[in-house]
């Protein structure tokens, strides 16, 4: 069965609007791994602009389950990351502009630096990821610099399911990347995530990818969980997956 890891980020994102202790982004990850999250995901963005250094020691000491560190190579937040050894981490691009991760890692071209921080990684006993756009020569590099994991970029999956629907040429050129991407990641013996703009609507399709390992969802759980509660939300999604 998939995985659901579920990113909390905007947990914090409600709690750094006013700078308060509420709502506990700790208590959220127990919320999240009761009703069956199966990892839990925070980014730990260079800006500190929602997720905060204690939090990802908080939740390594409060979850029972894995624990996903987003990160980018920044040698500060590399150093944390040392620390705290969460069980994966996941190396993504960041620009400070961005409102979220906005494309993959360019592995290809920038082999010998994120080479560098894997292996550092790897030492530590970390699993480590490389957040990608559904590229089979992204997915290559990623092998070659010794990832454990690929997570494929499903933004733009995600934006043609709602803008032109799964019948679109452009949806279904998007989705034989993802199929391209993801048989030479299963082929790569790479375990196979995805995640960002997966929804309880656009899920369906991308669970029939043979060898899917994980999701990682964060806004449309956040979003649904104001209405329903975040119990309810992570729950329907794990329904949705299974
Ligand atoms: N995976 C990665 C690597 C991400 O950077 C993000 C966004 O922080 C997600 C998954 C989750 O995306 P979303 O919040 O759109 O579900």
């Amino acid at each position: 069965m998939i995985k659901l890891g579920v990113n909390i980020d905007h947990i914090a994102t409600i709690r750094q609007a006013r700078k308060e202790k509420i709502p506990s982004v700790t208590d959220a990850a127990l919320v999240c791994e009761k009703a069956g999250a199966d990892s839990i995901t925070v980014h730990l963005r260079e800006d500190r602009r929602h997720i905060q250094d204690f939090d990802i020691y908080q939740i390594r000491n409060s979850i029972k389950t894995k624990l996903n560190l987003e990160m980018s190579i920044n040698e500060d937040i590399v150093k944390i990351a040392l620390d705290v050894k969460p069980d994966f981490v996941c190396i993504v691009p960041e620009k400070r502009q961005e409102l979220t991760t906005e494309g993959g890692l360019d592995v290809k071209n920038n082999k010998e630096v994120i080479e560098n921080v894997v292996m550092r990684l790897k030492k530590a006993g970390i699993i480590v990821s490389l957040f990608i756009e559904p590229d089979m020569e992204q997915v290559m590099a990623c092998k070659e610099v010794g990832g454990h994991t690929v997570e494929l970029h499903t933004g733009k999956y995600a934006k043609l399911f709602r803008e032109n629907g799964v019948d679109s040429i452009e949806f279904k050129a998007e989705m034989d990347k993802v199929l391209e991407a993801s048989k030479e990641a299963v082929k790569s013996d790479l375990l196979l995530n995805a995640g960002h703009g997966l929804d309880y609507d656009n899920v369906g399709q991308i669970c029939k990818v043979v060898g899917m390992n994980e999701f990682n969802i964060g806004f449309s759980i956040i979003a649904k969980s104001i209405f329903t509660g975040l119990e309810k939300a992570v729950r329907s999604m794990k329904e949705l997956i299974k």
